[in-house]
């Protein structure tokens, strides 16, 4: 993921260490996923020039997603599938729509490949890996590249005039679905919703498109609350909204109702049934000025769209 920390080595050098969002990756794949896989991925997953580690795509591929896709249609894309049930019920009852999943666990690609064809249809594509790598470079944004989660929030959702990829359609929505947790307070700096992913969210939603998230964690839901909030980019749709009496800024509220558009996953199940709550936050992607996420040179923030 190109969320990173940095470590000092000795007062002297600086050397980035990757952080990472999601806990599985590889994992043991029954025989028949993998032949699966190999028979019918690539008619889902785009393949793109692998980049230094399994997880990454090369800084400088180029992917035109209106060629992956056949056709130009309004985009959804997806973060952490996992096994694509949400992904290909969707797709199945919005063939209008182009459904784009990034997905970091492997045997995960393997089960939404499985179940795109089990589901007949053709309006997934798929790719492997961390999305907060492979975003900014499959839609051209200017972080593509960067690895410092400082720069990455610095350089927001810009796009780069002369990446072809900055070319791509933006979404009209963008889901995060019951991201991974990271429960542990040692662990928080490694969830995916935080101030940087927001830029990158940002770059890759169209203006009024919506960020649709949900969580079985409260204080996760606190967060995506509270990102949402802060971000210059986005909006909270509901705003003050259904207060908790959990919610430690009390009366503040923010939360959506539950998305009809969002099938009951395992995960969401599961956090039901240990009887946590389940919380939506659904943010919408501001329009502003064109020198959105620029830098101002004076205090090398960013100058527009600053939230009071
Ligand atoms: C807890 S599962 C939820 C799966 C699905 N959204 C659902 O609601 O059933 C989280 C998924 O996100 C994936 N994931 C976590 N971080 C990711 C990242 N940085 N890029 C892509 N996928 C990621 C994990 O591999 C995992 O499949």
């Amino acid at each position: 993921m190109a969320l990173q920390s940095r470590v000092d080595i000795g007062g002297r050098e600086r050397v980035p260490s990757r952080i990472k969002s999601f806990s599985r990756r590889g994992g043991r794949m029954v025989r028949q996923y993998e032949d699966l896989l190999a028979e019918r991925g690539p008619e889902f997953v785009i393949d793109i020039a692998a980049g230094d580690t399994p997880t990454t795509i090369a800084s400088d591929a180029v992917v035109d997603l209106t060629k992956e896709f056949r056709r130009e249609a309004p985009l959804v894309v997806e973060i952490g599938p996992g096994s694509g049930e949400q992904l290909v019920s969707y797709a199945t009852t919005h063939p209008e729509h182009n459904i784009l999943a990034i997905e970091a666990w492997h045997p995960g690609v393997a089960r939404c490949v499985a179940n795109a064809v089990r589901g007949g249809v053709n309006n997934v594509r798929l790719v492997e890996g961390d999305c907060a790598q492979i975003l900014p470079v499959m839609f051209g944004l200017r972080s593509a590249g960067e690895e410092d989660p400082a720069r990455v929030r610095e350089l927001g959702p810009e796009r780069d005039a002369e990446n072809p990829n900055s070319a791509n359609p933006r979404a009209a929505m963008m889901w995060t679905f019951f991201p991974d947790p990271w429960r542990k307070a040692r662990h928080r700096k490694r969830r995916l919703v935080s101030a940087p992913f927001a830029g990158i969210a940002a770059g890759v939603l169209a203006p009024g498109g919506l960020w649709r998230m949900a969580t079985d964690w409260d204080d996760y839901a606190w967060q995506m609350r509270d990102e949402v909030e802060a971000s210059r980019y986005f909006d909270n749709l509901c705003a003050g909204e259904r207060p908790d009496a959990n919610d430690p800024d009390g009366a503040r509220g923010g939360f959506a109702p539950r998305w009809d558009g969002r099938l009951m996953t395992r995960f969401e199940e599961r956090g039901l049934e240990a009887g946590r709550s389940v919380h939506d936050v659904t943010a919408v992607r501001r329009e502003l000025g064109s020198g959105e996420g620029e830098l101002d040179p004076g205090t090398n923030e960013p100058d527009a769209g600053k939230k009071d």
